[in-house]
């Protein structure tokens, strides 16, 4: 580390401990506060250095056993969040105290300590506050050494209104009266850090604990929602008991609250033992919710929870490493979720995931899973699809590589080496290694320290051997400087084949550690699969003949991630310019049989990127095409479930139906989805929940003013979580301009919360009959949505410019960027602009050719 760097603190003065207390004024959105923070100084010192930002400190004293106190005069340099302690006389080495006073503003920007709000059941307005630290947001609410490595001992103390409920790490030690306030102790917490403390107060309500082992486990939320919560508190207890089990470790806290907060940036945050949420994060009304509502809860209660050992008890060092936290993480959300209802197929639907971190990882403007930040933008801008979606896709591919077990028994070694402290990546490898006896650096180290993945290319170019050859996957065109920079790079790819003879199917495994490399072959092969099981993070590449004889086989045969696998690969080789759309549009046939919803979503997800960039009056071909892609698996599946339906079916067919309505313009659909829509309001028919948020998307796609007003009402009045967010984003989803246009409006009033307005825009702007009018009111309001939205949502909403996909919209979009030198920090905004480059190039190159195709088909 950079001693100079001035964002950074020296390590010469350490805290062991902070007596916080804290006293918030819901009201007069300001809270007082008093720290007594116990330092260990290992060289003399006449100044102390600690992270503060917007605070207001108004004494500052040390002291020690036998001596006199000293006061300190208090500088804060805000450009670089730190606040500088200036002594007369140099603190000798030892043990010592400091004692500060100071006061903040309950902010509401969704970070540090900020105010939230709801209205009650007399829709009265409400206030509560809560915090929200990582990355580098502790500071906002208490001066501290607020680097992941200063690890240390908190006991807050909460000082609030008695009608008020004060949360915060650790159990109530001491709930007293004092002057007409209520003085809240809780117990010392373990060994952790700053960005993991929290506090939250307000009118809140708890279920009664359920225990997990010895832990009592309870939701917690604004009232007048406890009966939302058995299906979080469900999750929260298994998977607590599953981690414990996997990790071999007890949960390191002494009580876990799970506390869903009206106003939230991200989706919930593992402050050790009070994790705050998102209300769709945590709450759902288990008959009405859909299945892909379900997952998300369950998905993020189980990977905050798991992140409870992995980034709490042992934590990154710095946030180059993030991806420790939060690959990790994610990695152990799929292993509880799978574990909790292997129905759901959580490793197939993982495939979304890890194909938005591939199709990131195909830019120039990718950057490596671990990389150098300095200043609080370039931690914040870590959190992203690299650390998390690649993060968990290469521990998977390393997982299955090395065998769950060993793979459990290294992170197990990792975890009780380094807990209550700190890790780095090699401490990883040095675990694994353990574990497994093999050279896990060798193995790892490109596929986290360097950018891009391989694209695997298969040929059989001698009747008995098979040809491996990696080169690095971009969208770039051939030829480019930067492209054969890319092109030195390989990876060492734990590559698993399946080999198919007449006798029957074969696994191989080989280790690809060279560029290009033969195996040999049985001599009466038929079909050859790479990628075998999907866990790998490349794309594969088949020969014409190879392709054939999978597809001779039948598709069928392969698992449901295979196809995803295949069917992906080939739609990102179409955008690259490696495939011709005909090609895919040919392979797209032989899925008529498929009945998985993620490989669907691929599909899906392609043809409205075509609809993207056809103009408006080939559009239709486009719709012809979808219905008849869609026609065998729509008649086979109609509109009602059957009693023994899988839950995935029932996704899938939400899925079909939206999809018939919308892109594929189907009227008899569009007006089932009237009638079916008409029969819920009227309660005369039961609608499955899977199929709701189609028809909402369709009736918005078809809808008229008296619509949207309906939607709008729906949305102020709904009854849950998703119902209000379902019905909000249908309001980026109609036709008419004129309609949009409110929608657009919207998201600057609070009749949108600022934690949703950023992703409403980005919405608006992927919507193509709205998308330039869109761009327009973003560069109006730009000043005002950077002072308004929280940062994060800034970013999401900036992700929404990669649907501007055309040249002159690209070429404004370009020159915004440029002359206001906006910085997202990191480099998601070079990456966006990178993706709506490439989006546009597609359309250039290839719309003749796919209206070509499409006018052949439609005939
Ligand atoms: N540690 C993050 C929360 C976070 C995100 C803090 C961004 C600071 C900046 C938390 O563990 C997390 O990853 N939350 C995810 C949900 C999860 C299921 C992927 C989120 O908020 O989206
Ligand atoms: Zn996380």
């Amino acid at each position: 580390m950079n001693l100079q760097d001035p964002y950074r603190l020296p390590h010469h003065v350490r805290p062991t401990h902070y007596d916080l207390r804290i006293e918030p004024d819901l009201t007069a959105h300001s809270f007082i506060g008093h720290e007594v923070v116990t330092l260990t100084v290992t060289e003399p010192t006449s100044e102390i250095l600690l992270n503060a930002t917007e605070l207001d400190i108004s004494s500052a004293m040390v002291s020690a056993e036998g001596r006199q106190p000293r006061t300190g005069t208090v500088q804060i340099d805000e450009e670089h969040q730190r606040c500088r302690i200036s002594f007369q006389q140099e603190i000798p080495v030892g043990i010592w105290i400091l004692h500060l006073a100071f006061r903040g503003t309950l902010n509401d920007k969704l970070r540090g300590f900020y105010r939230s709000s709801y209205k009650d059941s007399h829709g009265v307005v409400r206030n509560l506050a809560a915090t929200q630290f990582e990355a580098t947001d502790a500071r906002r609410a208490f001066p501290c050494w607020d680097e992941p490595h200063f690890k240390a001992m908190f006991a807050v103390t909460l000082v609030i209104d008695p009608s008020l409920t004060a949360i915060s790490n650790t159990r109530i030690i001491e709930d007293r009266q004092e002057q007409g306030k209520r003085v809240v102790r809780f117990a010392e917490s373990i060994k952790m850090s700053t960005y993991l403390v929290a506090f939250i107060v307000g009118e809140l309500v708890a279920t009664p604990p359920i225990m997990a082992q010895q832990t009592p486990v309870r939701l917690w939320s604004v009232p007048g929602k406890q009966h939302l919560t058995s299906f979080g508190h469900e999750i929260a207890v298994y998977s607590l008991n599953f981690l414990a089990d996997y990790y071999g470790i007890p949960y390191p806290g002494d009580k876990l609250d799970l506390i869903a907060i009206p106003d939230f940036a991200s989706g919930a945050m593992e402050n050790l033992g009070a994790i705050t949420f998102r209300e769709t994060a945590l709450l759902l009304d288990q008959r009405t919710a859909t299945h892909a509502e379900q997952g998300r809860v369950a998905d993020v209660v189980a990977h905050e929870n798991a992140h409870m050992w992995f980034g709490d008890l042992v934590t990154m060092a710095w946030w180059n490493g993030l991806w420790l936290n939060e690959a990790f993480a994610t990695f152990m959300e799929m292993l509880v979720v799978d574990a909790w209802k292997p129905q759901w197929e959580r490793w197939t639907a993982f495939g979304i995931a890890r194909a938005a971190a591939l199709s990131v990882d195909g830019l120039l403007s990718t950057r490596p899973i671990e990389f150098p930040v300095r200043a609080p933008k370039e931690a914040e801008a870590m959190f992203d699809v690299l650390t998390y979606e690649k993060g968990a896709s290469v521990l998977r591919m390393l997982e299955q590589h090395l065998g769950p077990t060993v793979f459990r028994d290294g992170v197990r070694h990792y975890l009780t080496s380094h807990a209550y402290g700190n890790a780095e990546t090699t401490d990883l490898w040095v675990s694994l290694g353990h574990a497994s006896q093999q050279n896990v650096p060798a193995l790892m180290n490109e596929w986290i320290f360097s950018p891009g993945y391989p694209l695997l290319s298969l040929s059989v170019d001698t009747p008995s051997s098979l040809t491996l050859r990696q080169h690095r996957f971009t969208y770039a065109e051939d030829g480019s400087a930067a492209m054969s920079a890319a092109a030195t790079l390989h990876w060492q790819i734990p590559v698993q084949l399946r080999i198919v003879t007449k006798q029957g199917a074969e696994t191989r495994r080989v280790l690809l550690r060279e560029r290009e490399s033969r195996i040999p072959l049985p001599q009466d092969w038929t079909s050859i699969l790479a990628n075998e099981g999907g866990h790998g993070f490349y794309r594969v590449r088949y020969s014409a003949e190879l392709l054939a004889g999978l597809q001779t086989r039948g598709l069928d045969k392969l698992d449901p991630v295979e196809r995803f696998n295949l069917l992906n690969d080939t739609w990102a080789s179409t955008i690259a310019g490696m495939v011709s759309p005909a090609d895919y549009l040919a392979l797209t046939e032989h899925f008529h049989g498929e009945r998985d919803p993620h490989v669907w979503a691929v599909m899906l997800g392609s043809f409205s990127t075509l609809h993207q960039l056809l103009a408006e009056e080939d559009r239709p071909l486009l719709a012809t095409l979808v219905r008849k892609r869609l026609a065998s698996t729509f008649a086979d599946l109609g509109w009602a479930p059957r009693a023994d339906e899988r839950e995935l079916v029932r996704e899938l067919r939400g899925d079909i139906i939206r999809a018939l309505g919308t892109l594929g313009r189907d009227e008899t659909v569009q007006a089932q989805a009237e009638e079916a829509y008409r029969a819920l309001q009227t309660q005369t028919r039961p609608i499955d929940p899977n199929a709701i948020p189609a028809l909402v998307s369709i009736l918005a796609f078809t809808g008229d003013e008296v619509r949207y007003e309906e939607f709008a009402r729906h949305f102020r009045e709904a009854t849950t979580p998703q119902e209000e967010r379902r019905y909000l984003f249908s309001l980026a989803a109609f036709r008419n301009p004129a309609l949009l246009e409110r929608t657009l409006a919207k998201t600057l009033t609070d009749e949108v919360r600022t934690q949703d307005a950023p992703f409403l825009v980005s919405s608006l702007l992927h919507n193509v009959y709205i998308r330039e009018k869109a761009w327009e009111f973003v560069k109006t309001h730009w000043e005002r949505m950077d002072r308004l939205f929280p940062k994060s949502g800034l970013r999401r909403m900036c992700g929404g410019i990669v649907g501007l996909s055309t040249p002159e919209l690209e070429r404004d979009v370009r020159q915004f960027f440029a002359t206001r030198k906006i910085d997202l920090g990191g480099k998601s905004l070079e990456q966006y602009l990178e993706q709506l480059h490439i989006a546009v190039r597609f359309g250039e190159r290839d719309r003749e050719a796919i209206r070509a195709v499409l006018t052949r088909r439609a005939t």
